[in-house]
């Protein structure tokens, strides 16, 4: 029997994001977030990864970094690759001291109708907060965060 292939992450390039497009109208549509554009051209300082299984764009996060926490602004997976840990893989990565030199927490928002994405992010330790109605064009926005301890240090609480 053949090991399942593990996602690869690389630096995402303005090649990719024709890609990245095509991932996140599907994610998110009619609701865009745009923020991406912003990473691609660099506005952003933060951390933009893709993640490629079989050879193929499966997924990308992009976080952004603030003086005391970091954020996660944008995290899709194209929905051929889903449940294979690309997600986690994404998330790990970003979840390391290298990225997170110093910052006291990690958070983001979230869709809480994406049940997906809240299962995804308790794995990892994040813990549900304010519901901000209308925070989104199309739905309510959740917050999640998560405390970097020395134990969050090594990524995922799991
Ligand atoms: C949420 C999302 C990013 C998960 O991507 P993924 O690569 O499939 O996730 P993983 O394979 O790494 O899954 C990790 C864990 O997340 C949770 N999870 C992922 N998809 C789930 C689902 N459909 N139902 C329940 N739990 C789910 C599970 O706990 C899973 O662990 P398990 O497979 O061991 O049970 C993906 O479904 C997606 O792109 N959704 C739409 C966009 C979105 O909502 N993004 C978040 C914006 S903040």
């Amino acid at each position: 029997m053949t090991e399942p292939s593990r996602p690869e992450l690389a630096a995402v390039t303005p090649a990719m994001m024709m890609q990245i497009r095509r991932i996140e109208r599907y994610c998110f549509a009619p609701y865009l977030y745009r923020t991406n554009r912003y990473f691609a051209r660099r506005r952003i300082r933060g951390v933009f990864l893709a993640a490629f299984l079989d050879g193929r764009l499966a997924g990308y996060i992009a976080c952004a970094f603030h003086p005391s926490y970091m954020s996660v602004s944008d995290l899709a997976v194209s929905v051929d690759f889903r449940r294979r840990g690309v997600a986690s893989t994404l998330l790990g990565e970003v979840l390391k001291r290298k990225h997170l030199r110093g910052r006291r927490n990690i958070r983001l928002m979230v869709d809480p109708s994406h049940a997906d994405a809240v299962a995804l992010y308790e794995k990892f330790g994040f813990r549900a907060g304010k519901v901000r109605l209308a925070y989104y064009a199309f739905g309510d926005g959740m917050m999640m965060t998560k405390r970097i301890d020395e134990e969050g240090w090594s990524g995922a609480n799991l």
